[in-house]
């Protein structure tokens, strides 16, 4: 079997390093991958966009391949599956009327509504004026979200009203992408934790809850970013997570009845409120990044089995997920991310790194004059497993301090809160 996987971040690498451990799995391409993916045997890297279909759809064809797994969300809400489909190809990802769930915050809280989903209260506008005036009458904290896809940086929680009103300010004025509405919601508290969940748009399968690291300082603190970290599994109550699992499947009753078959990932994150409830904070339509990073290693069933369960509408046939131990992800970025930084930067130690038994999933990094360096601000995830957590978070200090380049930076608590034995 032949897979292309669509996408260049650590997510994808990982994807494809969990694919290449089936004997099954002939060849890997991705489109465009990274230096990771390039430095995997059975595993190639195609230079051409993630945005040019076509290209990608002559690719697939070209190269006899069986499915196409779709990374990151832009291509997926530009309507990638669609395009691909339409060629005959077979397509993880939902099409991009089932991408709107991420795309468009207004259409989610629609969705959410229509099923039942717990989430914020939150109101939809059209134009500034009103939106302020809202959001000072309901007074700081608040929450100020662009309607449409900006790379993260969409959601401000604003402390003051006056915050509040230069993010609606800088939505209308274009800084996050062509939003034309901006949803004011409010201000939730408690802890974030993100389930994926597979999908093949009647049956629903929840991975191992797991939790990331949203922001550049320790203690999480400072700037949001990508995701600095991660960890799974979370202990999410059985009770609990049979909720979380029924609201799943209620959002996917909805949008069959909206006419939209979801195939994919269904990722919800969610705020575990502190009377042990969850509310909905967002669904995306994609695996997380770094989530995907920590999920997989733990991963027993043959990953190729369940993304073809989902494509071939088979999922309920599927015996049930197995997983085991625990994981624990640490990124090292470029320094001065999430703001300016540079690129180029040789990056040494991998080798030494993954001798000691740790996976180093690459994010910016590219091969140039068949050396390693950096290419983007989140360069490397380093995940340890192992069969508790200590051992995890143990195993990926030890690697990531094997690895060096210019002004890598990285986050010395990534999973503080397993330390305080935090379980919902
Ligand atoms: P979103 O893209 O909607 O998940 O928002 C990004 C981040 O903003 C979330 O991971 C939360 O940390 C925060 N956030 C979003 N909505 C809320 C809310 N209603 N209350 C508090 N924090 C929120
Ligand atoms: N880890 C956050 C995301 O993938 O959106």
């Amino acid at each position: 079997m032949k897979i292309l996987i669509v996408g260049n971040g650590g997510r994808e690498h990982a994807i494809a390093w969990k694919l290449l451990q089936s004997q099954q799995i002939e060849q890997i391409f991705c489109v465009p991958g990274n230096g990771g993916t390039a430095s995997m045997e059975r595993c190639q890297n195609l230079p051409l966009s993630m945005n040019d279909f076509e290209g990608i759809g002559k690719a697939a064809l070209k190269h006899g391949i069986s499915l196409v797994v779709i990374g990151p969300e832009l291509p997926l809400s530009l309507g990638i599956t669609d395009y691909l489909q339409r060629q005959g190809l077979m397509v993880f990802g939902p099409t991009r009327a089932g991408a709107q769930i991420e795309a468009s915050k207004a259409w989610a809280k629609a969705v959410m509504r229509e099923a039942g989903s717990p989430t914020a209260q939150a109101a939809v506008f059209t134009e500034a004026a009103a939106a302020k005036a809202y959001a000072k009458a309901q007074g700081a904290p608040i929450v100020v979200k662009a309607d449409g896809l900006a790379a993260g940086k969409g959601v401000t929680v604003a402390a003051t009203v006056a915050e509040a009103q230069t993010a609606i300010e800088a939505i209308f004025q274009g800084q996050f992408g062509d939003s034309r509405f901006v949803l004011i919601e409010e201000y939730l508290t408690g802890q974030e934790v993100s389930v994926l969940a597979l999908t093949d748009g009647l049956t629903i399968r929840p991975l191992l809850p797991a939790q990331d690291h949203k922001r550049i300082g320790e203690g999480d603190t400072g700037e949001n970013t990508g995701g600095m970290g991660a960890y799974a599994p979370i202990l999410v109550t059985p009770a609990l997570m049979d909720k979380i699992e029924t609201d799943l499947q209620n959002v996917i009753a909805t949008l069959q009845r909206r006419g939209i078959n979801y195939q994919g990932v269904l990722y919800a994150g969610l705020m575990i409120t502190p009377d042990g409830n969850f509310k909905v904070l967002e669904f995306n339509c994609r695996f997380g990044d770094p989530e995907t990073q920590v999920i997989l290693p733990l991963l027993e069933t043959p990953i190729e089995d369940l993304l073809l369960a989902c494509v071939k509408g088979q999922l309920s046939q599927m015996p049930p997920i197995t997983w085991t131990g625990a994981a624990a992800c640490v990124v090292a970025a470029a320094g001065g991310y999430p703001r300016a930084y540079q690129k180029g930067q040789l990056i040494k130690g991998i080798e030494a790194a993954e001798a000691l038994g740790a996976c180093v999933f690459h994010a910016g990094t590219q091969v140039k004059d068949q050396q390693l360096v950096t290419d983007g601000g989140r360069v490397l995830g380093v995940t340890g497993s192992g069969k508790t957590f200590a051992e995890a978070i143990a195993l990926a200090y030890a690697a990531i301090d094997k690895i060096n380049f210019e002004g890598m930076y990285y986050r010395r608590d990534i999973g503080h809160r397993v330390k305080s034995s935090v379980s919902f």
